[in-house]
Formats: structure tokens, sequence, C-alpha cells
């Protein structure tokens, strides 16, 4: 393998270097930045996993996880029999010059709908005094909040910060936050993250809102939806004055045509744990997606919800590596310390980024800076990764436990999606009772459960009843009890 007249396994040394630990990941960000910059160029065959690991010096198996895991995020592809060799998908350049203006003006076509369906995700619980067991999706264990650790980091923050840091921020963020993130969501998202593209905001939500208005100052009318879908997102952009494109899902991520054929030319999308479905986008549409975006000037939101939760494996890497100038990159700390914070941050294509945040300065002057200097703070100590971890391993129990209870007391449902995030989807069997039924009973036995049906517009018909069962704030007792009673109710074992 020769790019530029030099062994590709040369760029990979440094990573091959790093401490035992830190030397898989090392070399999978190495891999990707060597794609992205154009050094290994599209069409480059890799050498043999066998044959890269010698040349290192590491094990085989760090190198067949990195081919791996960046196959699965559409940066490399791999046939058996002919190799594995550098994709087409990723367009990297991250320079800071200016490109054209993305969107242009005009009506789109497609069927539009003002907004998304109307039950809300993350909202507070209603009806909570006859629920015993609430499986509604949407909402982590809010009793792991790391309180002593959160504390710690204020006390070092109240200690440290001077005077005028007191005053306005920047109203992309604080300086020390936009470098923590930056670090850790490349280290641990595969993002392409420059602190100065970085801008601090309240959560998904106001990064969705923030694009939204911006996209819309620019003459775009609609935005692209995945169905099934966030409900949210139809709200939050419908406050921007887009309207809502269902766009629909398969087994692989959204499907081509109908984006092809909908005259959006902005999409949101969940690619790495799409919500609610469960699947992982694959590399095909993933790429498909981005070039869709270059051929219409158009844009991706990326809603990394839930990105860092998976059991079975790394979780694969967000989209907006594959191309930092077509995707925004939003995320936050909803989910891994609590949606009350309201922190979160985006990652802006150069030719957004002073829209974005002229937008964000005129909204609300930035986002409060103690929170934001506490966040740095918690990030910069590990603690955020120690957060993570101790929630992984809660959740991946409560998953489990949940799995159990339904092949115990419902048998025959089939639970779909990938393992990770914070919800399943379960297809109850029709024997069970129409699913109207089904929920009006559970709902009696004190039992909240979501229907799929709310969350998009096909409706199968074929009896059976499919759920959106979030489990992450429940403990495995809970969730277990949650299912006995249900069966109980629907007449289950
Ligand atoms: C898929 C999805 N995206 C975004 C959000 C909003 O997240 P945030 O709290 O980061 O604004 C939610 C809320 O539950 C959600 O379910």
């Amino acid at each position: 393998m020769r790019s530029h007249g030099q062994p590709a396994w040369e760029l990979l040394l440094p990573a091959a270097g790093a401490p035992a630990r830190r030397r898989g990941l090392a070399l999978q960000e190495a891999l990707r930045k060597a794609v992205r910059s154009g050094r290994l160029a599209a069409g480059t065959r890799l050498p043999s996993t066998r044959a890269l690991a010698a040349d290192l010096g590491v094990s085989r198996g760090l190198v067949t996880e990195a081919y791996e895991q960046l196959t699965a995020e559409g940066y490399l592809r791999s046939d058996r029999g002919s190799g594995t060799w550098v994709g087409g998908a990723a367009r990297g350049r991250h320079t800071g010059s200016t490109r054209a203006r993305g969107v242009v003006q005009g009506p789109v076509g497609g069927e539009t709908t003002a907004s998304g369906p109307v039950s809300g995700v993350s909202g507070p619980l209603p009806g909570g005094s006859g629920v015993r067991v609430d499986f509604r999706p949407g909402t982590p264990d809010l009793s792991l909040f790391p309180r002593s650790a959160w504390s710690t980091a204020q006390r070092a923050v109240l200690a440290r910060l001077p005077h005028p840091a007191l005053g306005y921020p920047d109203p992309r963020g604080l300086a020390e936050l936009r470098e923590a993130l930056a670090g850790m969501l490349t280290r641990r998202r595969g993002v392409v993250a420059d602190p100065e593209r970085l801008v601090v905001c309240s959560g998904v939500a106001q990064a969705s809102t923030l694009l939204g208005f911006v996209l819309r100052a620019r003459g775009l009318d609609a935005i692209g939806v995945e169905d099934p879908g966030s409900p949210e997102h139809g709200r939050l952009f419908a406050s921007t004055g887009l309207a809502t494109v269902w766009l629909p899902l398969d087994e692989q991520g959204l499907r081509p045509e109908p984006l092809a054929g909908s005259g959006v030319r902005a999409v949101v999308v969940t690619p790495s744990h799409q919500f609610p479905s469960g699947i992982s986008w694959s590399a095909e549409r993933r790429a498909a997606l981005l070039d869709w975006a270059r051929a219409v000037d158009g844009y991706v939101l990326e809603d990394d919800y839930d990105g860092d939760f998976r059991y079975d494996r790394a979780p694969v890497g967000a989209l907006q590596g594959l191309d930092p100038e077509r995707v925004v990159y939003a995320g936050s700390v909803s989910k891994s310390l609590a949606p009350g914070l309201r922190l979160g941050w985006m990652l802006v294509p150069e030719a957004l980024l002073g829209e974005v945040v002229e937008r964000k300065r005129t909204m609300d002057l930035g986002n409060p800076v103690l929170d934001q200097a506490v966040l740095a703070e918690f990030v910069a100590r590990g603690a955020y990764d120690r957060q993570l971890r101790r929630c992984q391993r809660a959740y991946r129990e409560r998953r489990d436990a949940l799995l159990a209870a339904l092949a115990e007391h419902l048998p025959g449902t089939r639970v779909s999606g990938i393992a990770a995030g914070l919800h399943v989807i379960a297809r109850v069997p029709g024997r069970y009772g129409p699913p109207e039924r089904f929920l009006a009973r559970a709902a009696e036995a004190g039992v909240a459960l979501r229907p799929l049906a709310e969350y998009g517009t096909e409706r199968p018909g074929d009896g059976d009843v499919r759920l959106v069962i979030g489990y992450a704030h429940l403990t495995p007792s809970a969730v277990a009890e949650g299912v006995r009673l249900v069966a109980k109710a629907v007449g289950g074992g």
C-alpha cells in the first residue's frame, strides 16, 4: 500500500506507539485522518491485517478491529476474497477555507406536514399517579447523576475562575469547554472537531432550532425527517418556520429514492442508533446520504442523541467525520448526565458557522458560564468518561433484564435494533390482543407503554403490537416487574 510514495504504515506508526490502552482507538483515528486528508486515496488497497500488524508491531486483532470499525463507518470497503480498500465516501478536508454558500432558494416539493406526531418523547411524564412502571423512552437514570464528582468540579471552577470570566461569554462557548469537548468527541465519536467550529448550546434541541433559523433565512421552507423518527424534530423545526417532510427508512437507513424525489435540501438523521427503530445505518446509506447532500448542495443534521451507548461493540463513529462541510453534528449531555443541564454542542460546517454563531448570540448571548466551566473541568478530569462507563454497565444490565423478561413472560416477542442506547423496539405477537386492547390493559395494570405508531406514518395492520420500550431509567427488577404486569394483564405467560 503506497500513497504519495510513502508506505501507509508510516502514517500509522505514532498510533502504533500509543500506550496499550489507547492503541486501538489511536490506530482507528490515524486511519480516519489518513483517509480524510487524501493521504490514503480512494481505491487504495490496504495490506492484509496480518501484514499491517507485523509492519506496525501491533496485534492483528487491533488491525482487524480498525478495519471493521472504519468499514462500518464508510471510510473503508471490504469484500471477502478481494480484501479491504479505501472507499469514496470521505470528504474530510477541513482547512478553514470558505466554501460556497450551501443552500439555494426556492420552494420544495414532496409531502409536507406542519410537524411530527403529537406525543412527547422526553417531556415530563403525565398521569404519574396510577403508573407503576413507566416504559416510555427518552430519559436516562437521573439517580446516576454524579453529584459528588460534579460538586468537586464546581468547587474547583469557583476557586480558579478569574473575575473577567464572569462577563458575557463568547457566544460559541467558553474556549476551555470547546477544547475539552473537541478532544472528547474526536476520541469517542470519530468526528472532525475543531474547537473553532464547535458551538456550545442548550442541547440538540437548540442546535436544531439554530440550524432551522439559519436554513429558513437562506430560503429553505422544509426539512426531511426520518419516518419513523423523533416527534421532537418536527416540533423544533416547525418553530423555526420549516415544514417537515417524512422520509421513509428501511433496515439500512433512509431510502435513497424518496429522499432524492422529496425536493428537500436538508435532513435530520440519527445514523448511529436510529430513533426509534434502533438500526445503525449501513455504510452504503451513509455514503449515499452524503452524495445526495453534495448533489443538492444541502446539509445534514446528525442528531447523535445516544451515540455513546453501545453494548456489543465499540460505537460506530459519527457520520460527520466523513464530510464535516455537509454535516452539522449535534450532541448533548442529556442522555449521559441529565437533560435538565441543558448543555450540548454542535460542530458546524465553515459555510454556516458565521450565521449559526450570530443566531446563538441574538438568541441568548451564550450559555451560562459557570455550567460550561464545570463541564469543561468534568471532562478534563476524566469524570465524563467514568460516568459513561458507569451508565454503560447499568444500562446493559437493564437491557438484558428486559430481553429476558420479554422472553419469559411474553414469549414470541421479537426485539429489533442494535444493542445500544436507552430503548428497544419490541414486536409482540397479535395473539396477546390487538394493539388498542393491549395498550389499554397494560395501562389499567399501571404500565405506561408507547406504541411505535406514534413515531411515524406506517401502520402495518398485521395485528402485532409494536412498542418503543425505554429501560434505562428502570432498575432490572422494575423492568421485570413491568413486563410481568403487562403479561398478566394481557393473558401472557
Ligand atoms: C432523538 C432525540 N433527539 C434530540 C432530543 C433532544 O435532546 P436534547 O436534550 O439534547 O435537547 C431528544 C429528546 O429526547 C431525542 O429523543
